[in-house]
Formats: C-alpha cells, sequence, structure tokens
C-alpha cells in the first residue's frame, strides 16, 4: 500500500510530535525532513560546501544530539535557502514519500513540493509566541544553556527565512488541513491529526 502524509508547518508548532504519533498509530515510516537540512547545516558550520554537503548525506548523518542546538537549527535554513542543496535532498524524500506500507514526512514544503499528490495533507501551527515558549522549554529540558528573548528572536528569524525564500517557501497547500496547536494539548492535537488522516484512509 502506497500512502504519503505530507505534514509541514512552522518551527516548533508540533509537527514532529504529531508525525511521529501519526506513523506509529497506522504503523506509517516517518521522515523527518528538517534533518536532512539540520545535517547539511551542521557540515556547513564544520566547514563544508553547502551543495557538497547534501549531496554526501548519509544515513549516520541524521543521528546525532548534536543536530538540535539553536546554532545548527539556524545553518540549516540558511543552507535550506539554496535551490541545489533543495534539489539535492530532493530525490530521497520523493522515495521515501513512496515506500511499501505508508509514509509520514514533515517539513516546510512536503505538501506543496515534494508529495504534491499526498493523499493526507497537515498544515500545522501556532502563535510565535507559544512555538517560541515550547522550543524554549524543549532545550532547557536537554540542558542547553538557553535565554528565552535569543530563543524568540531564532523562531522568528527561522519564521522569515523559510515563508519569504524564493524556492519552496513555508506555505500551506491549498488542500492542506489546518491544525493551530496554540490552544490544544498534544493529546489533542494528535487526536485531530489521526482522525484527518484516517478520513482519508477510508
Ligand atoms: O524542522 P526543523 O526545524 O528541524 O528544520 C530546520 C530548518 O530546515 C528549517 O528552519 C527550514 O529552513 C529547513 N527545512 C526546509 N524544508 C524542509 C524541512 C526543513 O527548508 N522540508
Amino acid at each position: 500500500m502506497i500512502f504519503s502524509v505530507a505534514i509541514d508547518g512552522p518551527a516548533a508548532a508540533g509537527k514532529g510530535t504529531i508525525s511521529k504519533a501519526v506513523a506509529a498509530h497506522f504503523g506509517f515510516a516517518h521522515l523527518d525532513t528538517g534533518l536532512l537540512y539540520r545535517a547539511v547545516g551542521a557540515k556547513v558550520l564544520a566547514g563544508a560546501s553547502p551543495v557538497e554537503a547534501a549531496l554526501s548525506l548519509d544515513p549516520g548523518d541524521l543521528e546525532s544530539d548534536a543536530l538540535r542546538t539553536p546554532a545548527v537549527a539556524q545553518a540549516a535554513s540558511e543552507v535550506a535557502v539554496n535551490p541545489e542543496v533543495r534539489a539535492a535532498l530532493t530525490e530521497f524524500q520523493r522515495n521515501f514519500a513512496v515506500r511499501e506500507g505508508g509514509a509520514v514526512l514533515d517539513g516546510r514544503d512536503i505538501g506543496t513540493v515534494i508529495c504534491p499528490r499526498a493523499q493526507a495533507k497537515l498544515f500545522v501551527t501556532a502563535s510565535a509566541e507559544c512555538r517560541a515558549d515550547r522550543r524554549f522549554k524543549e532545550l532547557q529540558d536537554k540542558g542547553m544553556e538557553v535565554n528565552a528573548a535569543d530563543v524568540f528572536a531564532d523562531v522568528i528569524a527561522r519564521d522569515k527565512r523559510d515563508t519569504e525564500r524564493a524556492t519552496a517557501p513555508l506555505v500551506a497547500a491549498k488542500d492542506a488541513h489546518l491544525i493551530d496547536t496554540s490552544d490544544m494539548t498534544i493529546a489533542q492535537a494528535v487526536a485531530a491529526a489521526i482522525a484527518f488522516v484516517q478520513s482519508k484512509l477510508l
């Protein structure tokens, strides 16, 4: 069975949690496509050229906890502006989307560019304040030294770069189902996403 679920939205809206839960519920594979851009960003911070880094990614590059830092997130959103970097990562994502048994991909351009024909598309969002607050707590829980104002500024800077870039900007696909998680618990957001995907599977 081929069934692709595209989940897009801005940083820290809850896409990751929702995507993992949807994948686990339906037994689908999950790809966090932000990790691809983070891995390229990390290689660039270590001195590589963006396009070479994107062309030479391997699965081991996606496993490091170091990809979760704010510095790597910013580097990821900078390399993500480059059309050649995006092109180098496209085929892997498209192949993943049509793997046998179903797939969930989360990112910024899944429903618009990577899988325009995905059977179920979700756009998960939340207010900038709410997203920055969640990201701040998440980084603190990981033991990182962070400051709330810096985290807020990082979220705003990434939103701006992601929505204003010329290639594959962050935008909801016309046929995406919108979930605003600002006033939802995780359980409510997950339940809404599962109910929507289920309605497309019938
Ligand atoms: O989702 P995450 O916050 O890990 O993504 C890091 C950065 O990678 C984003 O800010 C965005 O610039 C970029 N990205 C992208 N397209 C995707 C996934 C992530 O441009 N499909």
